[in-house]
This record gives structure tokens, sequence and C-alpha cells, in this order.
């Protein structure tokens, strides 16, 4: 089978997905938004942020030979920040956050939007259990080619907002670095895929990524909309979601459902990535 054929239609698979052209991505690049609705924004993304390493680093250990183990360090040497003058992009990320008025330790008293959760939790999963090259595909196509392209309003919206271009770099640094990623994941990808069952693992996995990246983007526009309308001290019901979330240790022990009701905050969510709860 021809693994380049598979690849060019897999990357325009990509380009086209409702997760890559999602109305809230198209909203941020037309509307003018203030640096209230990034603070929002940045701070349900970041969690994303500080786990994408952890899911490379267990592709990394189960990859089947050295050839497929060299491009994946190649992409994660750059994400510990080889490429950004020794600051690891999680570090770049938090440096935006103090731009939108995140103050020390803010990041972690934000209550999450329940899908941000479901993101991490599901590549966690697909990384873990699902074939290695499930794996690939969510984080070469399903991250490393959709990244550039979804940046792109986002970037157009922060600059229309007033932040300067050094405190965006996170986010221009990645159109360009996420393209030599892509394309190195994508050589790797050449190489592994033979058979059509093994093209199909790899689609399988940028879907799997594509469909959590689409409610990803949902929870994000929905908690921008919600923080123009704060909680009303009389609105019980969301006291009690806030309260809770904030006595909930484990997200690994909520069912998706429960999940959903109750709040869930980033050390939660960076501790059912196995990372530790209050690090950036
Ligand atoms: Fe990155
Ligand atoms: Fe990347």
């Amino acid at each position: 089978m021809q693994a380049s054929e598979f690849l060019r239609d897999l990357r325009r698979e990509i380009e086209e997905h409702p997760a890559v052209n999602h109305v809230f991505l198209m909203r941020v690049g037309t509307t003018p938004f203030t640096r209230e609705d990034y603070r929002v924004f940045g701070l349900n993304h970041y969690p994303l942020v500080g786990t994408f390493c952890r899911y490379m680093e267990h592709l990394l250990l189960r990859a089947p030979d050295s050839e497929s183990k060299s491009w994946i360090a190649k992409v994660l040497v750059d994400e510990y920040g080889e490429g950004s003058d020794g600051e690891d992009h999680a570090h770049l990320y938090r440096k935006y956050l103090t731009a939108c008025g995140v103050g020390p330790g803010e990041e972690d008293q934000e209550p999450l939007d329940s899908r941000v959760a479901e993101f991490i939790r599901e590549h966690m999963r697909i990384v873990t259990e699902e074939p290695f090259l499930v794996g690939l595909g969510a984080l070469g196509p399903g991250h490393e080619w959709a990244i550039p392209k979804m940046f792109v309003p986002i970037i157009d919206g922060l600059r229309r907002a007033g932040f300067t271009e050094r405190e965006i770099v996170y986010f221009t640094l990645h159109t360009m670095q996420d393209q030599d990623h892509g394309r190195w994941l994508e050589e790797a990808l050449s190489i592994m895929v033979r058979t059509p069952e093994q093209a199909a693992q790899v689609r399988r996995g940028a879907m799997l990524s594509m469909e959590a990246r689409r409610k990803f983007w949902d929870g994000v526009q929905s908690r921008v909309v919600r923080w123009r309308q704060p909680v009303h001290l009389w609105d019980v019901r969301e006291r009690l979601r806030l309260w809770a979330g904030r006595h909930q240790p484990r997200i690994s022990q909520l069912s998706p459902a429960l999940g959903a009701r109750i709040a869930v905050y980033r050390p939660q969510v960076r501790a059912a990535a196995g990372l530790e709860p209050a690090e950036g």
C-alpha cells in the first residue's frame, strides 16, 4: 500500500475537520474579544499544554524500534525547550497567562470545563491502552498537523486584543515549530505504515483525538460565555458543583457523567496524567 497517498488524504481530512474549523476559533479570529476572554480561554487550555509531553513519553516507551523512537525523541527534545531558548512550552504558556492577568497560583483555582478533563483522560487512554499506531495517529496528525492551523485565528484575535509579540510567543512559535514536528512524525509514519490495517489504526487515533478536540473547543466556548454571567450567590446548585470539585481529589474516580456535574481543577487533571499536581 502507498503510505504517502494515505498520509496526504489524512492531512486533508484533518484540515477539514470540524475541530480544526470550530466555530469558537472562527469567532476568536473575527470577534473583538478582550484580555479577560483570553484569560478564561487560557486557563482552560493550559492543562493540555502541560500534559502533551507526558503522552509523548508514553509513546516513546512503547515505540517498536529505535528508528521510530528517534523521531518521537526528536519532537520531545523540542517540546522540552531545545527549540525555544531552553524554555519548555508549558513555561512559555504560563508567561502568556501572566499577560492575561493570571496571578501566581490562580491557574489552580479556576474550575475547568469537564471537557478539558475528558480530553486528557481520552489521550492518556489512547497512549497507554490503544495500539502504538493509534497513539501515533493521535499525537502526530491529531496534534502536530492540527495545531498550526488552529492557532492562526487565535493569533489574529490575540493581536487584535492588544497582546504584544513577546506575550504570545507560545502561539507564534507553534505555528512554525509544529510544522517541523508534524513532518518528523509523518516521516515516522511513512516508514511504519505498510498495510491497510496499520493505516486504519493511525486514522482511528487521529479521529479520536479530533473528536476530543471538538468537544474541548465546545467546552472552552461555553466557559468564555459563562464568565460574563457569573454565578449568583443564590445559585445553590452551581455553588455546590464548585465546592464538590474542590473536595474531589481524583478525576479518575469520577464517571464521565458525574465528572460533567462536578467542577474539576487543574491539580486534579494533572494527577490524572501522572504529573505533580501543582507544577507548571
Ligand atoms: Fe509544544
Ligand atoms: Fe509540537
